[in-house]
């Protein structure tokens, strides 16, 4: 029979669907969850407790607080070498589309990545997942597009499969191909030549688990990246878009339209787009570590994807170049005081929406029936996780139900 034990004396908030819980941070006060196997049997106020978990042992939270574990739904933690010229360039004003069109930029992380070999770069990404991990992470989204050749797409995806095998950790895989066009190659070409044939491979290989583009004026048009998502629907493959960061080009209409999981960036997007988004149940992911990064000034439109009720995801957007950034809570943070979000939204941007962008329906929230996949916390409200700075409050993490 599988293990069975509890959280007692704790503060949930995440609990959105547990009768009784309040507010928009789903809060529960005097509350203990039961664990059994993988999964949360039952979740609510002690004195509620049903008997057949009374004997069960312990573990008392004293108090604190108790969320689902957080979930960083877009990554590139998986790259060889760092980008920091380029951070002193931008700081001597040069612009992250004019070092790219320099042939710096992601193309520059590119040759790196193709440099560094598939043991240099699990172990890179070990480390950053482990940092992610320290936070209470309990699953990642990690993308190729640093290979851009077939060989190295695929290199890149099978680390991303180690990691969930060395660590207690879920990873969601994006082919991520149509990144950036190779020099000397045209889009339409390096579609053709390179880009689809790593997809194919890479699916044959069982390396993935969505489909990624950029849609931008330095990357692919919406007419190219309508060509990747057909063949994506072709091998029965969910799709992505990075779309409307640095420019409006119509990607988060286009993403809408293929009824993606997410649509990722926004800071150009519209109210239209925000209606499209909203009836194709597109989640809109926020990555407020690029933005600050990039000293953007254009923000998400936060409002219209309130009024239209497009779900808000927060992630860290870990990458070497626009967002540097080994932080969860911090982007919970930025979220905030950069994009205005309440701190029950990157509440449930880290956690449920999160859950949501990658199409996992069996965690994101404390419920019975989904994973416990919990983190707990040395603070006495959810809002602390945002309001803070720099600061880990981790006290323990469970995974998959394991006790910690
Ligand atoms: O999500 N926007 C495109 N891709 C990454 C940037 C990657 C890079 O600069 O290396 C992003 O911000
Ligand atoms: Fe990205």
């Amino acid at each position: 029979m599988a293990e069975r034990w509890l959280i007692t004396h704790a503060t949930l908030a995440g609990a959105w669907d547990v009768p009784g819980a309040e507010g928009a941070h789903g809060l529960v006060t005097g509350a203990a969850v039961a664990v059994e196997g993988p999964r949360i049997a039952w979740a609510g106020p002690m004195a509620a407790l049903p008997a057949r978990f009374a004997r069960c042992a312990a573990l008392d939270a004293e108090g604190r607080l108790v969320t689902p574990a957080p979930i960083d739904c877009h990554t590139h933690l998986v790259h060889g070498g760092h980008r920091a010229r380029e951070f002193e360039m931008r700081l001597e004003g040069a612009s992250y589309e004019e070092i790219a069109r320099a042939g710096g930029g992601i193309l520059s992380t590119v040759a790196a990545t193709r440099a560094a070999g598939e043991e240099a770069l699990l172990a890179g990404a070990l480390r950053r997942v482990d940092a992610l991990i320290g936070e209470g992470v309990a699953a990642v989204e990690i993308k190729s597009g640093y290979g851009l050749d077939v060989e190295t797409e695929l290199v890149m995806l099978r680390v991303a499969r180690a990691i969930a095998r060395l660590r207690p950790v879920r990873v969601v895989t994006s082919f991520l191909g149509a990144h950036a066009v190779p020099r000397g190659m045209d889009g339409d070409d390096y579609l053709d030549r390179v880009c689809l044939p790593a997809l194919e491979a890479a699916h044959a290989e069982g390396l993935v688990d969505s489909v990624d583009g950029f849609c931008e004026g330095i990357a692919f048009s919406p007419a190219q990246i309508a060509r990747l998502f057909a063949r994506a629907r072709a091998l029965g493959l969910p799709v992505r878009l990075h779309a409307e960061q640095l420019s409006h080009l119509g990607g988060a209409r286009l993403a809408a339209e293929w009824g993606a999981l997410s649509a990722d960036h926004l800071e150009c997007a519209t109210e239209e787009d925000a209606r499209a988004m909203a009836g194709a149940g597109t989640v809109a992911v926020l990555l407020p570590g690029a933005f600050y990064t990039l000293g953007e000034t254009r923000r998400p439109p936060i409002a219209a994807f309130r009024a239209h009720g497009v779900p808000m995801a927060v992630a860290t957007d870990w990458n070497p170049g626009s967002s540097p950034l080994g932080s969860i809570l911090l982007a919970m943070n930025m979220a905030c005081t950069l994009f205005r979000l309440t701190p029950a939204e990157a509440l449930a941007g880290v956690t449920r929406h999160a859950a949501k962008a990658l199409g996992l329906t069996d965690c994101g929230a404390i419920a019975p029936g989904l994973r416990a996949d919990l983190a707990l916390w040395d603070v006495e409200h959810p809002a602390e996780l945002s309001y803070r700075i720099g600061v880990n409050p981790l006290w323990r993490r469970v995974f998959a139900g394991e006790r910690p």
